[in-house]
C-alpha cells in the first residue's frame, strides 16, 4: 500500500472537539492537513466541536485521519462513531483506544503482561477521601503523584513531596475529574517513543529523552517552546536503550495499538523502564515529539503521514 490508495479517497482530518486538549489538536490537525494537501491528497479539515457527521456525508468522506486528543477523540468513541458510519479511520481501534486513554485500566493490562508501570492505587470517588488518604500514607512514601485516570497533557497531574496537601489535593481532583489515582513517583531518565506499524510489524523510533525546565513534564513544558530540553536519540547505555525500545512494543501490543502511538515511561537507576502512559493519538504539531522521533530515523514529516494514513486501510 502506499500514497496511490491514498488518491482516490476524500481524506477528513478530525480535530479539535470538545477535550482539555483542544488547542493541541487544532494544532496538530491543522499541521497534519497541509501535509496531506501538500502531498497532492484530496482532504477537508474538520473541527469536531461542530455537528461534523452531516460534513463527513457530504463531502463523501472515504478516509478519516483523527487528529483528536483526549475525550471522544482518543478514547474509542469517535473511533466507535466511524465504525457505524462505516468510514476507515487512522489508528488505534475502539478497545485499545479506550484502553489507552484510561491509564489504570493500561496499567492493569501491562501488570498482567508483566510489563513494569509504578505501583498505584486507584481512588474510590464515592469512599471518604480522608479514609483513603490515610491508607496511602501507610503503604507509598513520598513524592507520589496525583493523577486523573483519563486525561493527557499532564492536566490535572500533581507531584506531591509530603502529605500536608494529600487530602485536599485528591478531593479537588475528584471533584474535578471523578476518577482519580494515586502513583508511585520514579524518579529516572523522562523519555517517550513513538512505536508505527501494524500487527506484528512493528518498529520502535528512536528515544527521546525530555528534561523539563520546570519540576517535572508539565502542560507549560509541553507546549512552550524552549521549556524542555529534548535529547534523541536519548544518551542511555547501549542495552538499555533497546530495552525501552523493547518495552514501548511491548506496551503497545499489549493494549492492542494499531499504525502508531507514543508509550511514555521513566527509566530508573536500574535501568527499568516504567511504563506510565500510552498516547494513542500522539501530537502532531512542529514541536510534538513524534515527527522529531521519526526525523531523527529519517523519515520526514510527509512520510509519517502517509504511514499513519495507511493505517486505516
Ligand atoms: N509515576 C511518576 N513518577 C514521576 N513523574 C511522573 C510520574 N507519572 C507522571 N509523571 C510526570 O507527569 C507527566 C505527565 O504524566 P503522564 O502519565 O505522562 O500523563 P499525561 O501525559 O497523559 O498527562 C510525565 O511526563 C512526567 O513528567
Ligand atoms: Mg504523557
Amino acid at each position: 500500500m502506499g500514497i496511490e490508495d491514498l488518491k482516490n479517497k476524500k481524506i477528513a482530518v478530525l480535530c479539535g472537539g470538545i477535550s482539555g486538549e483542544r488547542e493541541v489538536s487544532l494544532r496538530s490537525g491543522k499541521r497534519v492537513f497541509d501535509s496531506i494537501v501538500s502531498q497532492g491528497l484530496n482532504a477537508v479539515l474538520i473541527d469536531t466541536k461542530e455537528d461534523f457527521i452531516p460534513v463527513l456525508r457530504q463531502h463523501k468522506i472515504g478516509l478519516a485521519c483523527i487528529m483528536l486528543h483526549g475525550t471522544y477523540g482518543e478514547d474509542g468513541a469517535i473511533q466507535g462513531l466511524l465504525e457505524v458510519l462505516g468510514i476507515p479511520y487512522t489508528g488505534s481501534k475502539v478497545l485499545a483506544s479506550a484502553l489507552g486513554m484510561n491509564k489504570v485500566a493500561s496499567k492493569r493490562v501491562w501488570e498482567s503482561q508483566n510489563i513494569p508501570t509504578p505501583k498505584y492505587i486507584a481512588i474510590d470517588p464515592f469512599e471518604s477521601i480522608e479514609k483513603q488518604c490515610d491508607r496511602i500514607k501507610n503503604i507509598f512514601p513520598f513524592p507520589l503523584v496525583v493523577k486523573p485516570v483519563s486525561e493527557g497533557s499532564s492536566l490535572g497531574v500533581t507531584i506531591l513531596t509530603n502529605d500536608k496537601d494529600l487530602v485536599k489535593t485528591v478531593k479537588d481532583a475528584v471533584e474535578k475529574f471523578r476518577d482519580v489515582f494515586i502513583e508511585e513517583f520514579i524518579s529516572g531518565v523522562q523519555v517517550t517513543v513513538g512505536v508505527i506499524g501494524t500487527g506484528n510489524d512493528l518498529k520502535a523510533l528512536p528515544v527521546l529523552e525530555l528534561r523539563p525546565k520546570s519540576e517535572f513534564y508539565d502542560y507549560n513544558a509541553k507546549y512552550t517552546k524552549g521549556m524542555t530540553q529534548f535529547i534523541i536519540p536519548a544518551g542511555l547505555p547501549k542495552l538499555v536503550y533497546s530495552k525501552v525500545q523493547q518495552t514501548a512494543i511491548d506496551a503497545f501490543k499489549a493494549i492492542g495499538c494499531h499504525g502508531f502511538a507514543r508509550i511514555d515511561m521513566i527509566v530508573d537507576s536500574d535501568g527499568t523502564p516504567y511504563v506510565h502512559d500510552a498516547n494513542t493519538i500522539p501530537g502532531m504539531t512542529d514541536l510534538s515529539d513524534l515527527p522529531a522521533q521519526a526525523q531523527s530515523d529519517g523519515m520526514s514529516y510527509d512520510e509519517l503521514v502517509i504511514r499513519i494514513l495507511e493505517s486505516a486501510l
